[in-house]
């Protein structure tokens, strides 16, 4: 049974090195006392993350983060001042002899996020810690948006959960690398978009998408997936759906079908939304994949976006780049 726990208790756990899901405005996270290797290890193990993937680590303020050592170029400055509290997280060098460094799987560098979502605040400030959080899903699944999806995935293994509601953004945050303030490099797109950084730091500051591996540790590992396996709806083709399936259309590709002589009443069929709204996509994208394996289905056929045709605004980016990881090669 769902049994969600308070603000005020789970920061009570944390200073207890207990292991905590909590909700943000990105995607709910799996939260502990960023300097407590024991609590660290808890969200390894629980996670069934691998040791080499660091994690993210989250502050109440630009001033806490400055007290903790942290040396921001003017860049970094202004991005945060623009986006933070908010899903951008900024990857920096970490300071020497840094309690952070059992959070960084071994990096000389950590990734550190200032939340917007009001009861992590509250726990951040009552805690009195830079919280490690990694998206709280078992490693490789999409990471969960209600405090459900934590609950299944995790529920037996975690101390405690806060129910927050629904995610307001459904994607993870923007990573950057903005250690040269006149290229910055977006590590993992998110829901501030290349439009915003670029708009924001004008035409002498280069903006780019980073597309190796390297560069985010995490990217070499599997991502978002959901269960069932996904393939790509296209009504051009013959479809040949299989038993167990279920669509996942936007609502354009949704009139299309129930139009086209190929429809069948009995196949199941799941709207994704409009592709002109694509931070509403975002949204509820990961939730959609939930449902869809709770009810047991084998196989997903996902609208054929053409992501090229999403602006650099907001979260379309970030979503045709998850997109692309969870579809089956
Ligand atoms: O929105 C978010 O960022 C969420 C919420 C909970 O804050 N967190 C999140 O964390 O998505 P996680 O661990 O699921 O993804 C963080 C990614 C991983 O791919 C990891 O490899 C990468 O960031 N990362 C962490 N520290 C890094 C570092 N020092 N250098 C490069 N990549 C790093
Ligand atoms: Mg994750």
């Amino acid at each position: 049974m769902f049994n969600f726990i308070s603000a005020k208790k789970a920061s009570e756990l944390l200073k207890n090195k207990k292991v905590v899901g909590i909700p943000t405005e990105t995607v709910y996270g799996l939260a502990a006392d960023a300097t407590s290797k024991k609590a660290i290890n808890k969200i390894y193990k629980i996670k069934n993350r691998p040791k080499d993937n660091p994690l993210i680590c989250h502050f109440f303020s630009v001033k806490q983060i400055i007290e903790w050592g942290f040396i921001l170029n003017d860049v970094e400055k202004k991005i945060l001042k623009k986006f933070s509290p908010g899903p951008i997280s900024l990857k920096l060098q970490l300071p020497i002899n840094s309690k952070l460094n059992v959070a960084t799987a071994g990096l000389d560098s950590i990734i550190v996020r200032i939340p917007s979502n009001k009861i992590f605040r509250e726990i951040i400030k009552t805690t009195n810690k830079p919280l490690a959080a990694p998206s709280a899903n078992t490693s490789g699944k999409y990471s969960p948006t209600t405090a459900k999806m934590v609950w299944e995935d995790l529920g037996k293994k975690v101390d405690g959960i806060v129910d927050g509601g629904k995610c307001k953004y459904g994607l993870e945050s923007t990573i950057i690398d903005s250690s040269n303030p006149r290229l910055i490099k977006i590590l993992r797109p998110g829901p501030i978009g290349i439009f915003e950084l670029k708009e924001l730091l004008g035409s002498n500051v280069k903006v780019e998408t980073v597309k190796t591996i390297s560069a985010t540790p995490g990217s070499k590992y599997k991502h978002y997936a959901p269960r069932a396996i996904v393939n790509w709806f296209s009504i051009s083709n013959k479809l040949k759906i299989k038993p167990n399936s279920v669509l996942l259309l936007t609502n354009e590709d949704l009139i299309k079908w129930k139009t086209s002589k190929y429809f069948d009443k009995n196949i199941k069929v799941n709207s994704l939304g409009s592709i002109s709204e694509p931070d509403k996509i975002s949204k509820n994208i990961y939730r959609k994949f939930f449902e869809i394996d709770q009810k047991k289905f084998d196989f997903i056929y996902l609208s054929k976006i053409d992501f090229n045709s999403f602006s650099d605004k907001g979260s379309g980016k970030a979503l045709a780049e998850r997109i692309s990881k969870v579809l089956s090669k």
